[in-house]
């Protein structure tokens, strides 16, 4: 799934769900036609919120065969990317501002059969990914400063998401690139005309009345 690259890839956040009924998130993601399942992990110190781990994961893990996208909002992502690989993620996202050892997570993820990302503020320069494009399979650029769902897209972000789409040509690699924070039916024609495969939508898609529409719309290239 992570090599498709002909569509858009949707990936809702449960961020936006009711916590009361992960489940039923879950169902309303898959009846939407939506392609991936986002899930937040917050810490209370990498960013200002909580949210849950790996047991949710496992949980859900079992209603569901979806693809899971998890993004690590911790510090020292390393102590905790076993257990979301245990727990089922099918992607697991860390930020390179958390930890010193990027390039070795990367490795010990794909070494858990997993698909490995890596994810930037938006006050990192795009550049200092650099180096380990090479061993990320995603690479998740942040267009809001993470935490909370419905903040206003940073728009200066995208160019990170055009900077990546050409290092990746250039260099003849394969990662995804995806966009997070403020996606809507709006703000995604850009983030597609820059670059991004993966568009994650917390707030816009567990707001819509009708989320099939809303995903294929989004899908859409304007
Ligand atoms: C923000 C999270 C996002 C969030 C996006 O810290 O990483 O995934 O759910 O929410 P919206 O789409 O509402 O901006
Ligand atoms: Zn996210």
């Amino acid at each position: 799934m992570l090599d498709s690259m002909e569509k858009t890839i949707v990936a809702p956040s449960v961020l936006s769900a009711d916590f009361a009924d992960f489940g039923g998130a879950l169902a309303s993601i898959a009846d939407s036609g939506a392609d991936w399942v986002h899930l937040d992990v917050m810490d209370g110190q990498f960013v200002p919120n909580l949210t849950f781990g790996p047991k949710l994961v496992e949980d859900l893990r079992r209603l569901s065969s979806a693809f899971f996208d998890a993004h690590l909002m911790v510090e020292t992502p390393e102590l905790l990317a076993p257990a979301f690989a245990a727990a089922g993620a099918d992607a697991i996202t860390f930020h390179l501002e958390a930890t010193v050892h990027a390039h070795r997570l990367l490795q010990t993820i794909r070494g858990l059969g997993k698909k490995a990302g890596i994810s930037i503020v938006p006050s990192t320069p795009v550049a200092m990914l650099g180096d380990l494009l090479p061993y990320t399979d995603l690479v998740l650029v942040m267009t809001v400063n993470p935490g909370f769902g419905g903040q206003d897209i940073i728009p200066e972000c995208l160019d990170k998401v055009r900077f990546l789409a050409d290092a990746r040509q250039k260099r003849g690699l394969a990662y995804l690139i995806a966009v997070d924070g403020g996606i809507h039916e709006q703000s995604a024609p850009a983030a597609i005309a820059a670059g991004a495969d993966v568009l994650v939508t917390g707030s816009a898609f567990f707001n819509a009345q009708d989320k099939a529409a809303f995903v294929r719309q989004l899908r859409e290239k304007k």
